[in-house]
């Protein structure tokens, strides 16, 4: 299982143990951690995280990124990682 630390997300700070084989977004969903999304399909960038450590498979998005973003619904794990949310 790979690990997924998300750093303080909604307020909370906690790991996740996943198997890599959904998206961040979904993962996060199942284990009751809320996250901005709209289209899940890398469309419209609401679901922007800063990936702090580790590697993403990350698919093909029409949203511009910058160093060390991703976009949850298009994003999985492929070891363990550490996600935070983006300063604005
Ligand atoms: S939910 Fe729209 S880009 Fe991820």
């Amino acid at each position: 299982m790979l690990k997924i630390d998300v750093d303080n997300i909604n307020g909370k700070t906690e790991s996740l143990y996943v198997y890599g084989e959904q998206s961040i977004l979904t993962e996060l969903e199942e284990h009751n951690v809320i996250l901005n999304h709209s289209c899940r399909q890398g469309h419209c960038g609401s679901c922007i995280l800063l990936l702090l450590s580790g590697d993403v498979d990350h698919q093909e998005c029409l949203v511009p990124l910058s160093n060390g973003e991703i976009l949850a619904c298009r994003a999985k794990p492929v070891t363990d990682i550490k996600i935070g949310l983006r300063d604005f």
